[in-house]
């Protein structure tokens, strides 16, 4: 069932919310890295997480890594009470307006296959396929799609 949500905030995270990172990522792939990873990754250059709250409580993450000109997705999830309310388009959204602001040239990510949720909202924010990579995934397995967004030139 579809839970209601309270005045979403979207705010920009840091290692003071691996512990509630950590549990999204949990809730919305069934693992996720230990604390010291995220802290490791979060410490990086070039890599930002926007987290949205709804009364106080963590329903969605993303994580954007800038290579050199390209934005990398490497995670991006909403609890499944709070699907198909345009959450997750929100944090995406978040997302490319911080590529913008770092005047990167385009934004890749990889998706599994099989995941039809996911790769619709992608497509509906003008991502593109460039790319397959075979069996990338494990339990269970699954190809990799790359999807890239051009970013528009100011
Ligand atoms: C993929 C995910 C982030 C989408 O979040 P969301 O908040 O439900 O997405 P939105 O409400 O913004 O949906 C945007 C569009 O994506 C598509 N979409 C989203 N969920 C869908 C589903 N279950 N089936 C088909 N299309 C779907 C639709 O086109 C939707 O627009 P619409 O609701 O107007 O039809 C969410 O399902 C999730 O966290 N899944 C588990 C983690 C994951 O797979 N992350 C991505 C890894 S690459």
């Amino acid at each position: 069932m579809t839970e209601q949500f309270d005045g979403l905030r979207l705010e920009r995270g840091d290692t003071a919310h691996i512990a509630a990172l950590i549990e999204l990522e949990r809730h919305c792939f069934g693992a996720a890295w230990t604390a010291e990873q995220y802290r490791n990754s979060l410490s990086r250059d070039g890599v930002c997480l926007f987290m949205a709250w709804s009364a106080d409580r963590p329903v969605a993450y993303g994580i954007l890594e800038t290579i050199y000109d390209e934005g990398h997705i490497p995670s991006l999830g909403v609890i499944a009470p709070c699907r198909r309310h345009g959450i997750g388009t929100r944090v995406l959204d978040e997302l490319l307006a911080e590529a913008m602001r770092r005047q990167l040239n385009a934004v890749l990510l990889e998706v599994r296959r099989a995941n039809q949720a996911a790769r619709s909202m992608y497509a509906a924010s003008g991502f593109e396929l460039v790319g397959v990579r075979r069996e990338y995934y494990w339990d269970p397995p699954d190809d990799a799609l790359v999807m890239r967004l051009r970013m528009p030139t100011v």
